[in-house]
């Protein structure tokens, strides 16, 4: 079976104290079983070690992004290589805001999972469609294209976790209907399938993102396809807690 996946993306977010305060509200939770439930928060870089020497050993760190290759004359950057010696396993690619507001490319972000993966990082890579898109009814098309652009660099997917995030749901309070979830999340894992492999379609792990709260979270992670969450301003609040005993 695929173990249920929740991670809490921080994006921008937070003071020291409010890092203190999460990571109190974090370690003081009453959590389902690491054999039910794996765990991952992403704080921003700045907060990364502390969080991750802080948190309890059940949760994992994820940092939110990577340069594309070895570190070197890259102004602003953090290598894959600085996350693997400080002992963080995850790292989130491709995210919404990063493919608009940063222009990465669906190549660009295919690279980056291919480095993160050679340096030994696991990887939630991210896909998912504009409103415009799916209105243009080519929601398939679009997290298929960004889906392939990953496959073709990549040898094996044992490492990464697939975050469907159509980008109409992301912060805004409009979450994906269950329905609308589980026919991306099926129709991504026909693709596996049809492109990849039996196998690499029935244990990758699809999950959902998009507006995700304490109180849609059961309905959507009882869909078949639907592996878990990658939850945004909810993972901020003590609400997080709510989202990952939807594991059980
Ligand atoms: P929200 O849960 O705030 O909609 O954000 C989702 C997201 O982008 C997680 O990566």
């Amino acid at each position: 079976g695929r173990k249920f996946f929740v991670g809490g993306n921080w994006k921008c977010n937070g003071t020291t104290e409010d890092v203190k305060k999460i990571v109190s509200t974090l370690n003081a939770g009453e959590l389902p079983s690491t054999d039910i439930v794996e765990v991952v928060v992403s704080p921003p870089f700045v907060f990364l070690t502390s969080v991750k020497s802080e948190l309890r050993p059940e949760i994992q760190v994820a940092a939110q992004n990577c340069w594309v290759k070895k570190g070197g004359a890259f102004t602003g950057e953090v290598s894959a290589e600085m996350l693997v010696n400080l002992g963080v396993p995850w790292v989130i690619l491709g995210h919404s805001e990063r493919r608009a507001l940063l222009h990465e490319t669906n190549e660009f972000v295919g690279d980056k999972v291919a480095y993160a993966l050679s340096q030994g990082l696991k990887v939630i890579a991210c896909v998912g469609e504009t409103l415009e898109q799916r209105e243009a009814g080519t929601t398939m098309e679009v997290v298929a294209a960004q889906t392939k652009a990953i496959a073709d660099k990549i040898s094996s997917w044992d490492n990464v976790v697939l975050a469907y995030e159509p980008v109409w749901a992301i912060g805004t309070g409009k979450v994906a209907s269950p329905a609308q979830a589980q026919e991306v999340h099926a129709g991504l894992r026909k693709w596996f399938e049809e492109n990849i492999s039996a196998d690499v379609a029935a244990t990758t792990r699809i999950i959902y993102g998009g507006s995700v709260s304490g109180s849609n979270c059961k309905e959507l992670g009882g869909q078949p396809d639907v592996d878990g969450f990658l939850v945004g301003g909810a993972s901020l609040k003590p609400e997080f807690i709510d989202i990952i005993k939807a594991a059980e």
